[in-house]
């Protein structure tokens, strides 16, 4: 059994892209290791940080998205970051082992910066640009050995695994050098417009949360292939997005024989769009069904995920702070011996 540190940044409610790229392995997981999922709220302000309500109210989002869709809260201990003194801390120590240099090769913070314009050229902050320190503060503070992450996160962990192996060679082995677990085949689930990922920004998302009318209404009105006007015309599956999630969603060998078969009618223009999106819709309505009736149960009376969130919280700073204090020892600034605890 090892231990588990994984996290989102609460800026929005979760959508599908999230349980395909790791919710769902996280759930499987809980059972078989020590758990501790990070409401980022910190991460989540370093590009947000002129708009704070939006990242308070994302905390309850996310949290009611964990419960909702399996995070069984006996078995993963879900934690506000803000709340661990001990990830501020390290944050800073780790500061000094990263280079500049090194912080600007990383390719997600890239992406990030160019899709983000308000952190283009002079505008990046020191924040934004040194996230990733503070994310490797975030897991070692654990010292968790495994990080779920989806394949996006990848740079991060190797940043992790690095800082680790600098302070152990400066200050004595501590750290455990983690491994991150990326969900078999692509992590990332692609945008019901057609883009390659599904996101809240580029608004193309089916959320955990969303009503079965809202997730009709999002079917009906996804991207399919262009070419195929009426029922009889011979279509082109591979390019259609109401195909594509019938795939993602099919996981039994019964389905993969209908897969087969509305692949197959649709080449052969013996099935029309809308059938195909009554179905669909009726597959995503009766998965995501158990989610949305656990949601609208702990919606009624919300002390109860919040006293979730305090105990699990509560239990990580047991870890946390023990972590804190021994790193701090080796690195020569517990002044223990003055300043009793
Ligand atoms: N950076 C992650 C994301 O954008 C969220 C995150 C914050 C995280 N801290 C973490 C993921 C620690 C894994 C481990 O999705």
């Amino acid at each position: 059994m090892g231990r588990i540190l994984t996290g989102d940044r609460p800026t929005g409610p979760l959508h599908i892209g999230h349980y395909f790229g790791s919710l769902k392995n996280r759930v499987e997981l809980q059972t078989l290791h020590e758990t501790y999922i990070l409401i980022a709220d910190l991460q989540a302000l370093t590009d947000n940080f002129d708009d704070p309500q939006k990242v308070r109210d994302n905390v309850k989002e996310v949290l009611l998205d964990y419960l909702a869709c399996g995070i069984n809260p006996d078995k993963t201990n879900i934690v506000l970051q803000s709340k661990i003194p001990a990830i501020s801390e390290l944050t800073i120590y780790f500061s000094n082992l990263v280079t500049m240099a090194r912080l600007s090769r990383n390719p997600t913070v890239k992406e990030e910066i160019k899709q983000k314009q308000h952190l283009a050229g002079d505008s990046l902050t020191y924040g934004f640009f040194g996230y990733p320190v503070s994310q490797a503060a975030d897991i070692l503070s654990f010292n968790a050995d495994i990080v779920p992450v989806g394949e996006d996160q990848l740079p991060m962990i190797e940043l992790t695994r690095e800082i680790a192996r600098r302070f152990n060679q400066i200050y004595g082995q501590f750290f455990v050098e983690p491994d991150a677990i990326v969900p078999k085949g692509s992590s990332r689930v692609m945008g019901l417009d057609g883009n390659s990922k599904m996101s809240k920004s580029l608004g193309n998302a089916i959320y955990i949360k969303d009503t079965p009318d809202e997730i009709k209404q999002k079917i009906f009105s996804a991207y399919t292939d262009p070419l195929k006007l009426r029922k009889n015309d011979a279509g082109h599956p591979d390019g259609c997005m109401v195909y594509y999630y019938r795939k993602l969603f099919t996981e039994n060998n019964i389905a993969q024989n209908e897969l087969q078969q509305v692949y197959q009618q649709c080449k052969n223009g013996e099935r029309g769009c809308v059938l195909c999106k009554q179905e669909l819709t009726e597959i995503v309505v009766n998965f995501l069904k158990p989610f949305y009736e656990k949601r609208r149960e702990m919606e009624k009376d919300i002390s109860i995920p919040f006293k979730i969130l305090r105990n699990g919280t509560r239990k990580a700073n047991e870890v946390t702070d023990k972590i804190l204090q021994d790193a701090k020892s080796l690195m020569k600034i517990d002044y223990n011996f003055i300043f009793k605890i």
